[in-house]
């Protein structure tokens, strides 16, 4: 079994099998990465354009190392020095990409649809490294893969999802990939950063975080994405701290065995504080570096063509 497609839009898309194999896929790449030469040839002769249209450290860094460790070429595209800033289209822009060589387009965009949009009219491979609002598909399969190296399945988790969930196409791509992966998922935060209609995709809201803190196998927190707030959506960052923040007080309603996710960036002293960040809970450095990982899977999975993920380097 493969992926449908040429393209990673997002979770909503793909089948609890297919993505259990890019977490399986993930399992090896991993173990490559710990070795002292991290190199395979898998890629070898393919070209991954990295094209971000927003800031990005994890997403787009984690990107290029999975493709160099695959010995695959890498193009990263400063759009500010770029002909987007001479008014070129995001289809030119890929089209020409294209041409140069590229295999696939790696797509961060504040468009929502962005990365569904281009996949419609390039004949080159498309993954969405985050599209405005909507998913965030890399993240969350890191998120579930990170979590799997710590529990046995994702079946039957409580998983409470906390934050600014509006705005959050983290949430969405986590919401879409712990329910196809049969966990049981809860959304915390605001109500003014709550999208309507949200239990829709089989999540309960829940307020009140120190009654359900103590019932949860994991709690993700989310950045609160203050450059995404046209108006005040809560009265005070105190406020949203004594509510929905994570910090000291809160870790002892946590259980021993909790894990404590963040996507990162972190708002230290607004979602999370240093000591969440320290506790050893939290596996916020692990998501990082499972980044890698699950990037180089669905790199593989997309672009190998029936080639051996790990063959010796000659
Ligand atoms: N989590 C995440 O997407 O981080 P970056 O914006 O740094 O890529």
């Amino acid at each position: 079994m493969g992926l449908r497609g040429k393209d990673l839009l997002g979770l909503e898309d793909l089948t609890a099998e297919e993505i259990q194999l890019i977490l399986d896929t993930a399992k090896p790449c991993k173990e490559i990465l710990s070795r002292t030469i991290k190199k395979t040839p898998a890629l070898r002769g393919k070209a991954v354009a990295n094209v971000f249209y927003e800031p990005s450290t994890r997403t787009r860094n984690s990107f290029e190392m999975a493709a160099k460790t695959m010995s695959a070429d890498v193009i990263n595209v400063a759009v500010a020095q770029s002909s987007v800033k001479k008014g070129e289209s995001l289809i030119d822009t890929a089209e020409t990409l294209r041409a140069i060589g590229a295999d696939v387009i790696v797509l961060r965009h504040y468009a929502a649809g962005a990365a569904a949009f281009l996949a419609r009219h390039i004949d080159i491979c498309v993954i969405n490294a985050g599209d405005g609002w909507h998913e965030h598909p890399t993240q969350a399969l890191l998120d579930l893969f990170t979590i799997l190296e710590h529990k046995a399945q994702i079946a039957g988790l409580k998983v409470l999802i906390v934050g600014d969930i509006l705005h959050s196409r983290v949430a969405r791509s986590n919401i879409w990939g712990l329910t196809k992966l049969g966990a049981e998922v809860y959304v915390a935060g605001p109500p003014t950063l709550i999208p309507t209609g949200i239990e829709k995709l089989g999540v309960q809201v829940v307020y009140d975080l120190d009654k359900y803190l103590p019932q949860m196998d994991v709690v993700n927190l989310l950045r609160v994405q203050r450059e995404r707030h046209h108006r005040a959506v809560f009265p005070s960052i105190r406020d949203y701290v004594r509510s929905f923040g994570l910090h000291k007080d809160r870790l002892k309603l946590l259980s021993d065995d909790c894990l404590i996710l963040h996507p990162g960036p972190t708002n230290l002293g607004v979602e999370i504080t240093p000591d969440v960040v320290e506790d050893p809970r939290a596996v916020i450095t692990e998501q990082v570096t499972n980044g890698v990982a699950v990037r180089m899977a669905l790199l593989y999975l997309l672009l190998a063509g029936g080639r051996k993920i790990d063959e010796s380097v000659d």
